[in-house]
Formats: C-alpha cells, sequence, structure tokens
C-alpha cells in the first residue's frame, strides 16, 4: 500500500471517530474551557508530565502538539503562558472541534489540518517547544520520518517532551487475553504491523463500531530512541511507567509491565 493510500484511510478513520469522541466528552470540554484554570493535564497519571513541564519556562514561547486532535492538550498546555500555539492533525473533524474549543478558550492558537509528514516549511525553526502525547507515534509507519519534521520545527535548543504508551502495552491492541492465554493474538514486538482497529477508535466511550480501515504501527523502544537521535535531538532524560491511558488490561498484572514512557528531549 501506498503512504498517501494509507495516510488517507487514516484520516477517514480519525474522522470517523471523532463523533465518538465528541458524544463521550466534547460537551464537558466546552463548560471547561470557558474557566480560564481549566486543563485537562490534571489526572493522575499527568503527573509525570506536569513535573516535567514545570522545568520548562513557556512566557513569551511558541508552542505545539503534533498530532494534537480536538486541541484539549494544546490549549491546556497553552495556560502554562505560552505566547501563541500551533497545532496540526490530519483529522478534518478533530481540527474543526479544536478550532471550536479554541474560541472557547480564548487562546491566541492556531489549528492546522495536515499529514504531520507535510506540515509546511513555514514553520521551520518555529517552535521553542513541541508536545507529543499518548497514541501518536503509532501512526507513522517510519519514525525517522518523523523526528525529522519535528526536528525542522524546532528552534536551536527547543525541547520536545514525549509521553507516549509503551510498546508492549500495543503487545495487547489485537485482542490478547490474560484468562485465555491466546497467544495468537500477542502483537509481535519485532514485526512493525500494519495492524489495525477493525473496532474503531472510540476509547473514550469504548463504543465498538464497524470502523473504516485503519492502519497503525509497533515501534521498538529502540526505533523511537535512534530516530529521535538520528535527528539532531538529545534525550536528557527517560523513564517508564506502569499506567497508561487506559490502564491495566488485566488486575492480575497491574504494576508489572511498563505502559507508558516520558522522554524529555532537546534539540542540538
Ligand atoms: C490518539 S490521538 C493522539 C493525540 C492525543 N494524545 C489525544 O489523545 O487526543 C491520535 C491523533 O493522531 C492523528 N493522526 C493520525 N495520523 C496522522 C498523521 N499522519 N498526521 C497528523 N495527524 C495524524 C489523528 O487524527 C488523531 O487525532
Amino acid at each position: 500500500m501506498k503512504d498517501k493510500d494509507l495516510f488517507e484511510s487514516n484520516r477517514a478513520a480519525w474522522n470517523q471517530a471523532a463523533v465518538y469522541h465528541q458524544r463521550a466528552f466534547n460537551h464537558s470540554l466546552h463548560i471547561g474551557f470557558r474557566d480560564p484554570e481549566f486543563t485537562t493535564l490534571k489526572k493522575q497519571r499527568d503527573s509525570v508530565v506536569n513535573e516535567q513541564l514545570k522545568k520548562i519556562d513557556f512566557s513569551g514561547k511558541t508552542i505545539s502538539h503534533i498530532p494534537c486532535n480536538n486541541g484539549r492538550e494544546l490549549l491546556s498546555l497553552m495556560r502554562l503562558g505560552a505566547k501563541e500555539g500551533v497545532g496540526f492533525d490530519i483529522s478534518d473533524a478533530a481540527i474543526l472541534e479544536a478550532e471550536e474549543l479554541a474560541g472557547i478558550a480564548k487562546a491566541n492558537v492556531k489549528f492546522v489540518r495536515t499529514n504531520a509528514l507535510e506540515i509546511d516549511e513555514t514553520y521551520n525553526a518555529y517552535f521553542d517547544f513541541i508536545y507529543i502525547s499518548q497514541g501518536s507515534l503509532q501512526w507513522f509507519p517510519d519514525l525517522n520520518a518523523y523526528f525529522s519534521v519535528i526536528s525542522r520545527l524546532l528552534k536551536k535548543d527547543g525541547r520536545i517532551i514525549i509521553f507516549e504508551i509503551h510498546p508492549f502495552k500495543y503487545f495487547f491492541e489485537n485482542g490478547f487475553n490474560f484468562r485465555e492465554q491466546n497467544f495468537n493474538k500477542l502483537t509481535s514486538y519485532f514485526e512493525a504491523g500494519p495492524n489495525h482497529y477493525p473496532k474503531g477508535l472510540d476509547y473514550f466511550g469504548n463504543v465498538e463500531y464497524e470502523a473504516e480501515e485503519c492502519f497503525w504501527f509497533m515501534h521498538q523502544m529502540s526505533d523511537v530512541i535512534t530516530a529521535i537521535l538520528h535527528n539532531g535531538i538529545e534525550i536528557e532524560s527517560f523513564e517508564e511507567y506502569p499506567f497508561d491511558l487506559d490502564g491495566s488490561p488485566d488486575p492480575m498484572v497491574e504494576g508489572k509491565f511498563p505502559f507508558s514512557y516520558l522522554i524529555a528531549a532537546k534539540k542540538n
């Protein structure tokens, strides 16, 4: 399959998912962002990100979130004092919602619908800080291509924080069940894929639906680290945690596997 078709399929799948996500929590965001103190970075798991964010002076800074989905995380980050924000995402529906929320939050942000790999050159060396959050890297078949864009967009000494789902968690994304021990459903750590989500992408409302075909990729931890380093970005810290977006796939293994990680890094 050509990359163009792959990304266009994923665009359609994310447009479809937006309807379910909005049903699950759009209303609370509409109300929330009216309050100047509101942030979505307040869950227990976000404490590790907040610790890192505290180390950065955002005043007067230009920041981004790639991909940004409906903008809720970028709008929350803007409340740390940044001057300007730009969010990029491939989904038309997510960007429309982000623009709506930006109006409510009265933030100096712009949202751009684009494949992250095709972000316009006017954004070269534009950002002091780029955030990459859970469920982002899996949509890019080639992480070197993705991090070459991140590097291109960062100013010298610009920083990134990646707070991502650990590859270990993706082992269980293809239907492995701890009780059934159906090992044939384990995602291989060593095969990139593509993998699919035939029951859809509603990880907020947990509604299953007949989904547009989408394509996601398993990346080894070494792929992530190598792609960052190859693009002139220096890793300052790397930590792994036993929690992530959805919690543990089974109480029996709670706290025993790495399910998320955080990398703080700086462009040389
Ligand atoms: C799980 S979300 C990650 C963002 C954020 N952590 C969140 O939970 O909303 C995945 C996002 O990646 C976007 N996406 C997928 N492929 C993309 C691409 N090639 N370029 C830009 N955005 C992409 C989707 O539209 C979706 O909004």
